[in-house]
C-alpha cells in the first residue's frame, strides 16, 4: 500500500477543552489512485491531511508510506493549500523553487524544474512576478508547481480549488486530472464540493461528523472525463449526499441533546 492509516485516532489537548477530532480512523491509498476525502464541516478532514504530510501527529494509531511509520514531513509527500501559502517576498520562479532549495539543488537545476512546471501549469511569463500581482487561480497554479517541483509521490490536496472562482476551479480540475493521468502520482483531495470528488476520485472516503470516522468509501468507476449530468453520476451524487445529509442530521440531534440542561436551566428562569 501506498499509504495507510490504522486505528488513527487524533484528540487536541487545549485545557480545559479535550476535542476528539478523529477515532479510529483506518483506510489505505493505493499507488497512483486519486482518493477524495469529504465529510462534513469541522470533522476532521485537514487534521487528517496535515498528519499524512507529516505536520502533525496522531494521538494513536500508525501511518504509513510504503509501509514506513511516518512520523515527520516526508521529501516525497507534498501539499497544495486552500489559502495558496506562498511566500509574498518571492517571485512565481523563486515559490516554486523553494522545496529544491531546502533540498540543496543547485541554481540551474531548480531554475529548469520550476519553468518546466510553470510551463505545465500555464504560468510560462509569469514567472517574475510576486503573489500580490496574481489572481486566485495563478496563485492555486504556483501552488500546484511547488507542490510537484520536489517530484513527490504522493500530493496532499486540502479544499485546493475552493477559494477559486468556479469557472477557474474548473480549468484547474481538468489540468490536475491530467497532471493525475500523466505522472501517475498518487493524489488526496480534501473537499467540500460534491461533483468536484466525482469528477475526480477513483474511491471517495465519506467522513462522519466530528470525530471522524470512516462512514463509507465509494468507488467512482466512470470513463473519464466525467459529465455531471451522466445518470451514474448523479446517482452516486445522490447517495453520498444522502449519507452527509445523514450525518448532519445526527450531528444537529447530538448538539441538541447536549444542549438540553441548558434548555431547561432557562425555561426555569423563564418560568419563574
Ligand atoms: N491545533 C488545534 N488545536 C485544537 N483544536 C484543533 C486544532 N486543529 C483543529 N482543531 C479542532 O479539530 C476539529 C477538526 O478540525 P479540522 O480543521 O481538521 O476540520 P475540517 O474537517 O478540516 O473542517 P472544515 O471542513 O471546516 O475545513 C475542530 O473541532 C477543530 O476546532
Ligand atoms: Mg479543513
Amino acid at each position: 500500500m501506498h499509504v495507510e492509516l490504522s486505528n488513527v485516532t487524533k484528540v487536541y489537548e487545549d485545557p480545559p477543552e479535550t476535542v476528539t477530532a478523529l477515532k479510529d480512523i483506518s483506510f489505505h491509498v493505493k499507488e497512483g489512485e486519486f482518493l477524495c476525502i469529504v465529510g462534513p464541516s469541522g470533522c476532521g478532514k485537514s487534521t487528517l491531511l496535515r498528519m499524512i504530510a507529516g505536520l502533525d501527529r496522531p494521538s494513536s494509531g500508525q501511518i504509513r508510506f510504503r509501509g514506513d511509520l511516518l512520523t515527520s514531513p516526508h521529501s516525497k509527500i507534498s501539499m497544495v493549500f486552500q489559502s495558496f501559502a506562498l511566500l509574498p517576498w518571492r517571485t512565481v520562479v523563486q515559490n516554486v523553487e523553494f522545496g529544491l532549495e531546502v533540498q540543496g539543488k543547485p541554481k540551474s537545476e531548480r531554475e529548469a524544474k520550476a519553468m518546466s512546471l510553470l510551463e505545465m501549469v500555464g504560468l510560462q511569463g509569469s514567472e517574475n512576478l510576486y503573489p500580490k500581482q496574481l489572481s486566485g487561480g495563478m496563485k492555486q497554479r504556483v501552488g500546484i508547481a511547488r507542490a510537484l517541483a520536489i517530484d513527490p509521490e504522493v500530493v496532499l490536496m486540502d479544499e485546493a480549488f475552493s477559494a477559486i472562482d468556479e469557472f477557474t476551479a474548473g480549468a484547474l480540475r481538468a489540468e490536475v486530472s491530467d497532471i493525475h493521468k500523466e505522472t501517475g502520482k498518487t493524489f488526496l483531495l480534501v473537499t467540500h464540493n460534491l461533483p468536484e470528488a466525482i469528477e475526480l476520485a477513483d474511491r471517495i472516503l465519506v467522513l462522519s461528523s466530528r470525530p471522524a470516522r470512516v462512514k463509507s468509501i465509494v468507488g467512482v468507476d466512470l470513463e473519464r472525463p466525467r459529465a455531471s449530468t451522466d445518470s451514474e453520476f448523479i446517482t452516486i451524487h445522490k447517495d453520498i449526499f444522502a449519507l452527509l445529509q445523514a450525518e448532519l442530521e445526527n450531528s444537529l440531534m447530538r448538539h441538541r441533546l447536549s444542549e438540553l440542561p441548558e434548555f431547561r436551566k432557562l425555561r426555569d428562569i423563564e418560568d419563574r
